[in-house]
């Protein structure tokens, strides 16, 4: 694992932003998983201000979506797929028939996982995932469990990431209590990851990444088995790691 510190949040959403930008440049064919949430609006403000300076080139590029709420319309603010066009695809080359999430409304949401799962495969898998993480441990929305759960399907949102989640929406009652997730076998099979993560409120489940048991009850800990994972995390969340394994940043 390597593990980048960043100061402050200009310089985390940079560096984070020059990985996927070194990712799309050596192989403009790539397959990006992407993220959504508070972590990653750095990343994609300097990705947009990097395509306007230098005109990288995402015209070839495939992205594919980590999840989605079950239940709200894409044109919902809320919804992960008006989150993308919003933060992301909407400003840079991309094509939008290249973008892909799982979609929150199907009528049969195991039809649905199945077909994501399939759709990940006939694009030769992710290149490079970013990753964010929540404050229980869970990436994507594989919430802390018994088992680690293989192949895109459809959760049970935990209260601590409804309340977490709540501060998006006018009122807790209007987070959707379920999702739709890349499963961690899914994650797993992504050839880079890139894990990031800001604030206090990361601390623990970043130093559990690093240093926990690997159990199903922190999901995150799986990632030690992964060959190529790179966490950029500012200090705030990288504060466990720092008070006594110094040299694992650098
Ligand atoms: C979002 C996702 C989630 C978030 C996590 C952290 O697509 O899969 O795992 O990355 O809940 O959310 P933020 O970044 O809002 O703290």
């Amino acid at each position: 694992m390597k593990v980048i510190l960043a100061t402050g949040s200009k310089d985390f959403g940079k560096k984070t932003a020059e990985l996927i930008i070194e990712q799309v440049k050596s192989n403009p064919n790539s397959v990006l998983g992407l993220a959504t949430g508070s972590s990653p609006i750095e990343t994609y403000k300097s990705i947009i201000e990097d395509f306007k300076e230098n005109n990288t080139d995402y015209s070839n590029i495939k992205t594919v979506n980590l999840d989605e709420y079950c239940g709200i319309d894409t044109s919902n603010e809320q919804s992960y797929k008006y989150f993308m066009d919003d933060n992301l695809f909407n400003h840079i080359n991309i094509k939008k028939d290249n973008t892909f999430i799982p979609n929150g409304k199907a009528l049969d949401m195991s039809v649905e996982c199945d077909r994501y799962e399939e759709l990940i495969k006939s694009l030769g898998g992710v290149d490079l995932q970013l990753l964010g993480i929540g404050s229980n441990g869970h990436i994507g929305f594989n919430e802390p469990n018994t088992h680690f759960t293989k192949k895109t399907n459809c959760v049970d949102l935990e209260m601590e990431t409804i309340e977490a989640n709540s501060r998006f929406f006018s009122s807790i009652d209007e987070v959707p209590k379920q999702a739709l997730s890349m499963g961690i076998g899914t994650i797993m099979s992504a050839k880079k990851i890139l894990l990031i993560a800001t604030g206090h409120s990361k601390s623990n489940m970043i130093y559990e990444t690093i240093f926990g048991e690997v159990s199903p009850k922190s999901p995150c800990t799986i990632l030690q088995f992964h060959p190529d994972v790179t966490i950029i995390a500012d200090e705030d969340a990288m504060s466990k790691v720092l008070i006594n394994n110094l040299d694992v940043v650098n």
